[in-house]
């Protein structure tokens, strides 16, 4: 047995290439005392990676050349020398882009037994576990308000927006494209949607949301953000979950210029880690699942097959190729 692992080969520079990327093959791991070893079936993908190849997010530790690559996935334990987490128990943590990892049950999640592997990826995991914190205690939302959610066909968006809906909200999301917009509207409830690649937003904005937006969940930045701003009813709360219109950009970036309606509006915006709600996460996770258990949330996976194509779906990711979450399974080699 093998263990393939992707290791950072170089600071990405645009969007991220394949070239980005070293595979290599070494020896699997063997269970040293107190800790376990998992396979890795199922890898998320997430657009912070982006920012964590270039060493530019302060919550978690640099990467280095050579470095496997950093990334969160699930999967099952092979061997063990811990009493807390026998052989065969299905775990998430933060693996990195290698087959075989070796683990210490302190640093990983128990997952359900009877839920696949990919739900507990996506609406059970740290994209649900985002939409969760992000709407309820940045967003605070009442009955009755109007929710703009952006990336809303996305595994962050798709749930923060039915997480507003079962609140008692109005919702509209903006996506790219009509099957996706199409997917928000009639499969998972959305009041409207925006298709940002063909509409013309500020328009569509205005007219969806006449009275305003009471909270903007913002996966996007840019120039969504911006007309979000210009459209903020009384007491607007803006979560400033993700950027990803500027994760690829390397000139300077545009500023939101609206930013002033805040003080007209005695609006709030604010930015969150969902890292730092880490001891909530259990309360989280339970609420979500009661959700997903009584049938009020949906949700989706796209799923590449084979471990060699991570760093093509970390391309597709930003691509949007993905409706809800995009994960890798590794197939046998
Ligand atoms: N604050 C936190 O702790 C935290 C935690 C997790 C995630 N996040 C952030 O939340 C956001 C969503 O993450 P996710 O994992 O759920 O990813 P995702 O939304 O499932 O996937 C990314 C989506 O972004 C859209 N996109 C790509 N380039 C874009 C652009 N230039 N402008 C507008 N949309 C673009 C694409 O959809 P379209 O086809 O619609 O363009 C793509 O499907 C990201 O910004 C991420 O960094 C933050």
């Amino acid at each position: 047995m093998k263990n393939r692992q992707f290791l950072l080969n170089a600071r990405p520079e645009g969007l991220v290439k394949t070239s980005d990327f070293r595979l290599v093959e070494g020896a699997v791991p063997e269970a040293q005392d107190g800790t376990v070893v998992v396979r890795v079936d199922y890898f998320s993908l997430d657009p912070a990676m982006r920012g964590w190849m270039e060493n530019r997010a302060d919550y978690v530790a640099p990467l280095a050349f050579g470095d496997v690559m950093r990334g969160g996935g699930a999967g099952e334990v092979i061997a063990s020398r811990s009493a807390q987490l026998p052989i065969g128990t299905r775990v998430a943590g933060q693996f990195g882009w290698q087959e075989y990892a070796l683990a210490q049950p302190e640093h990983l999640a128990v997952l359900p037994a009877d839920l696949p592997l990919a739900t507990s990826m996506s609406v059970l995991g740290i994209t649900g576990l985002t939409a969760w914190f992000g709407l309820h205690d940045i967003g605070q939302p009442k009955p009755g308000n109007t929710v703009l959610v952006s990336g809303a066909a996305g595994a962050t968006g798709s749930i923060a927006g039915q997480l507003a809906r079962i609140a008692g909200c109005r919702v509209v999301g903006i996506a790219g494209g009509a099957r996706k917009c199409e997917w928000l509207v009639h499969e998972l409830g959305f009041d409207a949607a925006i298709d940002y690649k063909a509409q013309d937003v500020k328009t569509e904005v205005r007219r969806l949301c006449p009275a305003g937006i009471d909270i903007y969940f913002d996966n996007v930045g840019g120039e969504i953000l911006d007309i979000a701003l210009a459209n903020l009813a009384m007491n607007a709360r803006v979560v400033i979950c993700g950027g990803i219109s500027r994760y690829n950009e390397t000139g300077e970036l545009p500023g939101p210029k609206n930013y002033f309606n805040l003080v007209f509006r005695r609006a709030r915006m604010e930015g969150f880690i969902v890292l730092d709600y880490a001891p909530r996460f259990a309360e989280g996770r339970s609420a979500l699942e009661a959700e997903l258990r009584a049938g009020r949330l949906r949700h989706a996976e796209t799923v590449i097959e084979g471990f060699e194509r991570l760093p093509e779906a970390l391309i597709a990711l930003f691509r949007g190729e993905n409706l809800g979450k995009m994960l890798v399974h590794r197939q046998p080699a």
